[in-house]
């Protein structure tokens, strides 16, 4: 999309579902969607395609899928899911979902908790994701992003070393990845580490779209989106209120919050698409669907600051 200058991408149905026990039902599921929708994010990761046994939130992984797609449409947001395997991404494809994100983690140690792989055993997995492309040919124009969790550090291992994150990243494209997100699965990094970590990896990419996917366990999150905003990323990941962590990550919790995650954006001058006031819908049908989990963030709160129009408005206005 031309007209917005970054894209924000809303993964509460996805990641900030994971740590939810209690099943939410597919049509709550949906009216939240419609809802993010409603309010101009331009791309959502719907769900995961994992097996209900591993994580039951997402046994309606295809149903709601499907029924994303055919609200989307072709002028509504993209339509991304998760998989970590090949059969993950073969049931997105049937369910007619053409953004595929990859998932494999930096440590070993995440990996193996994640998906029961070594990451080489990963890698090889995502070749037969890659390879789905000429399996069928509607499959051939396939988006695939690579994902790599714990990029800035992991709760099992402590320390990734950043020069392995490169690796990884050079693997990914040499694979065939079209897309690559840093993830800082459980909230270690710092922005001087975000700035150098996705600056070269902007660089690695040369042109291909680098997303960020930031948790704010120790209060960095939007530090660290204006780091890699000043490295070159156009793409961000949040979620409604901040509700996420990975249930295969010690001590994970929440995303970076999506309301406060666009106000930043658009003070800095930068276009989201996001009517912040639309997205209030989002957030009540979020918040009555999970009594029990925290909502967080300060601009839903607090307004946008007098005198203030988001540029996205002012766009609208012309
Ligand atoms: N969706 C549905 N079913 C799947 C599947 C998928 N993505 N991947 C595997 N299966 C099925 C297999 O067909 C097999 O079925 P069967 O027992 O009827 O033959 C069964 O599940 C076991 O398959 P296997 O390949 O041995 O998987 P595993 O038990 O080693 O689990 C993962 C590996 C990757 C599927 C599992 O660890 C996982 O889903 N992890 C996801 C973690 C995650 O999403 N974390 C949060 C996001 S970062
Ligand atoms: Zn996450």
């Amino acid at each position: 999309m031309s007209n917005i200058d970054v894209t924000v991408r809303e993964v509460g149905l996805r990641d900030g579902l994971q740590l939810v026990k209690s099943f939410v039902p597919t049509e709550t599921k949906l009216a939240w969607a419609q809802a993010v929708a409603a309010a101009g994010i331009p791309e959502i990761e719907i769900t995961n395609f994992v097996p209900p046994k591993v994580i039951a939130q997402f046994a309606d992984a295809t149903e709601l899928a499907k029924a994303a797609l055919r609200i989307a449409g072709p002028n509504g947001p993209k339509i991304a899911a998760l998989a970590p395997n090949r059969k993950g991404a073969e049931n997105m494809l049937m369910a007619g979902v053409r953004n595929v994100n990859f998932v494999l983690s930096v440590s070993e140690g995440h990996n193996q908790s994640n998906v029961r792989k070594t990451t080489d055993q990963s890698f090889a997995e995502f070749e037969n994701v890659v390879s789905l492309r000429n399996e069928r040919p509607e499959w051939k124009g396939i988006r695939i992003q690579g994902c790599l969790a714990t990029s800035f550090g992991c709760t099992i291992e402590g320390r990734v070393d950043p020069e392995r994150v490169l690796r990884f990243v050079d693997r990914y494209l040499s694979l065939g990845a079209d897309e690559i997100l840093l993830a800082d699965t459980v909230g270690y990094a710092c922005p001087s580490e975000v700035h150098n970590l996705f600056s070269h990896t902007v660089s690695l990419a040369s042109g291909k779209p680098v997303y960020a996917h930031f948790h704010d366990t120790r209060g960095l999150g939007l530090a660290n989106v204006y780091a890699a905003l000043e490295a070159g990323v156009r793409g961000f990941d949040a979620s409604t209120g901040g509700l996420g962590g990975c249930p295969f990550a010690p001590g994970a919790s929440g995303n970076i919050v999506m309301e406060d995650l666009v106000f930043l954006l658009e003070k800095e001058g930068l276009r989201t698409g996001v009517d912040l006031e639309k997205y209030r819908e989002a957030r009540k049908i979020a918040e009555a669907a999970l009594p029990d989990e925290n909502f967080y963030g300060t601009i839903l709160r607090a307004g946008l600051p007098k005198g203030f129009t988001p540029p996205t408005k002012l766009l609208a206005a012309e």
